[in-house]
């Protein structure tokens, strides 16, 4: 960035899964890399951003230039770090593919397979951290993702609407795309417009991503 366009703005990313623990040894969790959240992290730090990342379970090293990274596991963890870091935030960008769903208990030892019968695991719904920022009276600008694998377009703008968002990255999932892949593709939506981000590595989207984000963020903050 030439023109450093995020300067001196505190920009809160999560990214990566979450992980549910059922018991010691297993849990639910999801396909997400966090690379792309990763690669949004260091380009907004480019842009001249203090960036704090929250990570879930993710291998990847902190990119260059991320002022504060905090590792967490679960979505109620997650939850907690992300509304703690963006009270202060001007922009959060949510990467992270946060579980919808977690066993209402964890179990203390590991659960012993009971031969000859189906298991029944109890679910409790997970906060959804997008929706609980947006409804703070005073929140930053909140940027969401959503991976679809079908009607694309209809569910990402039922998401920015629902969530309250300004923006929301959206990409469909599979034929090479999405998770555990080094390309994408992202359409973003904003609630009187679009722009399409062709199939790009993760760190050229991740770039363009600032920039629009950048001039949305203007436009409606100031
Ligand atoms: O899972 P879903 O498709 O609804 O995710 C859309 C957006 O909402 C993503 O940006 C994701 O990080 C966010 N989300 C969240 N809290 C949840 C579930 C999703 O912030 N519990």
């Amino acid at each position: 960035f030439g023109d450093r366009v995020l300067q001196g703005k505190k920009v809160v990313v999560s990214a990566g899964p979450t992980y549910e623990d059922i018991d010691p040894v297993r849990f639910i969790g999801n396909r997400s890399s966090g690379r792309m959240g990763f690669a949004v992290a260091e380009a907004a730090a480019q842009a001249g951003a203090q960036v704090t990342l929250v990570a879930g379970p993710v291998t990847l090293a902190t990119p260059h230039g991320v002022a504060e990274r905090i590792d967490v596991r679960s979505a109620a963890q997650m939850h907690a770090a992300v509304t703690k870091a963006a009270a202060d935030a001007d922009i959060y960008i949510g990467a992270a593919a946060v579980g919808d769903y977690r066993p209402n208990a964890v179990s203390e030892h590991k659960l012993k397979k009971q031969s000859g019968s189906d298991l029944t695991l109890q679910l409790a719904e997970n906060p959804d951290i997008l929706a609980s920022l947006s409804a703070q009276r005073v929140h930053p600008f909140l940027v969401g993702f959503a991976a679809e694998t079908q009607n694309v377009e209809s569910y990402a703008r039922d998401k920015l609407q629902r969530k309250g968002l300004d923006m929301i990255a959206a990409n469909q999932v599979g034929h090479g795309l999405g998770f555990e892949t080094a390309d994408n593709a992202i359409t973003l939506y904003w609630p009187d417009g679009s722009a399409e981000l062709p199939r790009a590595d993760k760190a050229s989207l991740a770039h363009q991503l600032i920039e629009r984000i950048a001039t949305r963020y203007k436009a409606v903050r100031g």
